[in-house]
Parts: structure tokens; sequence; C-alpha cells
């Protein structure tokens, strides 16, 4: 039996699919299309830095959450007061839930600001800022962490005490350590030994890719947290949601869909973010969108030399338009081998 979760989250389906907070990713535009394409699926923010959130900085702002957003947003820091501020003014601009980023394992956070991962090495520290947030907000308090910071010191379990202990609502758990970066594959047994061992959700998240894959781990813990996956997929969460609920596999959009929800999001980042800043956002996607399409390492020299968004968008047509057309002529051979093979049997 899954421990319940409480506020927004017992209003989701369970268990809970989640889109993992992913910075330079799960933009607003991003975020958009996965809500309109795995609806109903929690998504989280892009990591805030919580001095610039109090500080209101407009590049912060604009990864923050928008206007009729029901999403979590998620903190990073380390002075507990601070973080209450910003978490108290992210509810104010419509966050239903704030998850504290204890898990990033980059250098600029974790060394030189003493924050992310680094707090899994200072568990009062830690507890503090979970006292301070869950006092100043009225939504759930949730925290993403790591299994510890390397291999001598796996405290993930220490962490999720605490956690518990301050009110939070779950735990996100990556199954690697903070040093090992992203290498290696994501502990699910770890995972799932966390869960047997205390009476809270836990969630579970790294490389969990298909429905297959998101079906095994959620055998023992709350949900899961899709990161990468989701790359060039915002409809993989649904996907996950309709194997979890039926055990059949969805089909993903057709490709004259895709090349719609690979335009519109093009289109949308020149718009979110200016031309110039828009088109270096949007080359990322792009090149995951075209994966496994014929033509897409040429799709995607074109795309990288290319800084005119009306031939980008012809570029994107140009590929999707091959690809039906070579599933067609693909599905008519088919057929035509089908037929010879029946006329032969006859
Ligand atoms: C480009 C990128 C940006 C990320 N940014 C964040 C972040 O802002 N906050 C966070 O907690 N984790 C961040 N992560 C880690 C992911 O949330 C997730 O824990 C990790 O990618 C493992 O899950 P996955 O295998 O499903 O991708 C980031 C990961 C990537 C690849």
């Amino acid at each position: 039996m899954r421990p319940p979760l409480p506020g927004v989250l017992a209003s989701l389906p369970q268990p809970i699919i989640m889109l993992a907070p992913m910075a330079g990713v799960t933009d607003w535009v991003f975020r958009q299309l996965v809500q309109r394409y795995s609806a109903p699926s929690m998504v989280v923010s892009e990591m805030i830095a919580s001095q610039s959130m109090v500080r209101q900085i407009k590049k912060t702002m604009l990864r923050h959450c928008q206007e009729g957003e029901n999403i979590a947003v998620q903190l990073a820091g380390n002075d507990p007061e601070i973080m209450a501020e910003a978490a108290r003014l992210s509810v104010d601009k419509g966050a239903c839930l704030i998850d504290i980023n204890m898990g990033c394992p980059v250098k600029k956070i974790a060394i030189n600001s003493y924050a992310g991962s680094a707090l899994m090495k200072d568990l009062p520290l830690a507890a503090k800022i979970f006292r301070a947030i869950v006092k100043a907000v009225p939504v759930p308090v949730t925290v993403k962490i790591r299994k510890g910071w390397d291999d001598q010191h796996q405290n993930a379990l220490d962490m999720v005490h605490i956690a518990q202990q301050e009110g939070l609502a779950y735990v996100t758990v990556h199954g690697r350590t903070r040093t090992q970066l992203f290498s290696g594959r994501a502990d699910w047994d770890f995972i799932d030994a966390l869960q047997d061992a205390v009476d809270f959700p836990i969630i579970a998240n790294g490389d969990i890719v298909t429905p297959e894959d998101a079906a095994r781990v959620i055998a023992r813990t709350s949900g899961v947290m899709i990161g990468r996956g989701s790359y060039g997929k915002p409809w993989l969460l649904g996907q996950i949601r309709h194997f979890l609920d039926t055990g059949q596999h969805k089909a993903a959009p057709s490709l004259s869909e895709q090349k719609t929800i690979t335009s519109d999001h093009f289109q949308n980042l020149l718009t979110y973010y200016g031309t110039q800043q828009g088109l270096l956002i949007a080359r990322k996607h792009l090149s995951w969108y075209s994966k496994g399409l014929p033509g897409a390492s040429d799709f995607r020299m074109q795309v990288f030399q290319e800084s005119e968004p009306t031939a980008i968008l012809d570029h994107i047509n140009r590929l999707y338009d091959g690809a039906i057309e070579s599933y067609l002529v693909d599905s008519d051979a088919k057929e035509i081998l089908q037929d010879t093979a029946l006329a032969a049997c006859s």
C-alpha cells in the first residue's frame, strides 16, 4: 500500500507521473506542450535561484511559473529565510507546490554556492531550510535529492527521515550520487529499498524512458519523475500514464501532428524569448524532435547553420513531409509484398 500524497497531489491520478525540473529545457514553452499532450501530469519549473527570485531578476522571472500555470516551482539556495521568502513569492505567483533542490551536482551550485547536492552533506542546514519553507507556505513542500554525495556517503535515508519529520509531502530520489553526475545507471534497487524502509512517499527518478521502465519502478514507489526521456517527446508522460492504467501502449502522435508540435514549439520559443535567444534554445529541441527520422542529420546541420526563422520552418516541414512520404512508400511496399504473398498462396 503506497503512502497517500497531500494537497494538489492527491487530486492527480495515482501513481504520480511528473516532469523533472531541467534547467534550459523545461521552460514555460515546453511545459505548455507537456501539459497539453501528457495531461494530467505534474510539471516542475526549472530550478529558480532563491536569491534572484527575492530580487525579482527578470531572467529568473522568465523561468518561473507564468500566469495561469498550476505547477510546482523548484527553489535552490542555502539560506532558510531567503528560501522561505522565495517560496512565499512563488506561491503568490501561482505555485501549487514548492520543491527544494538538494540534488544539483554542478560545480557552480554544489561547490561554489554550497547549495543543491551540497546540502546532503549538511543535514542540520537542510532541516532548517525545510522548517522555514514549510512554515512559510500553505502548499505541499518537497525535496529532490540524490543517493548521497558519493559511494561512501549514501545518506538518502537520513534525508528522508528529516523530510518526514519536518512535514514534507514526498522526496524525489535521483538514483545516482553527486560524484557520479550523470554517469553509470540510475540505481532503481536503491530507490526500492529506500521506499521499503519508510512509510513516506518516494518518487523515483533517473533513466526512466519507457512505459515499461515506469511500470518497473512504480511497482514499489509512489510515483515517477521523467527527465531526459521527454526530450523531443512532450507526449511521453501521457503514454506512460496510458500504459500504467491499461497495460496497453499508446501510439505517439502521427508524423503530421508531430510536424505541428515541432513547428509550434519553435515559433513559441521565438515569441517567448525573442528571435536571437529563442533560436539558440530551439536548436537543441529541434535536434531531439528529429531523432530517428530519415534525413535527421542533414536537418540538424541545416538548422544549426540557419538563423532565418522562415527558412528553419521550411526545413521542419521538409523533414516531416519526407518522413511521411518514406513511411507511405514503406507501407505501400509492405502492402504490395503482402498482396504478392497472398496471391502466391491462392
Ligand atoms: C539539462 C538538464 C537540466 C537539469 N536541471 C535540473 C534542475 O534545474 N533541477 C533539478 O533538480 N534537476 C535538474 N536536472 C536533473 C533532472 O531533473 C533529473 O534528476 C536527471 O536528469 C535524471 O533523470 P532522467 O534520467 O529522467 O533525465 C537536470 C538535468 C538535465 C539533463
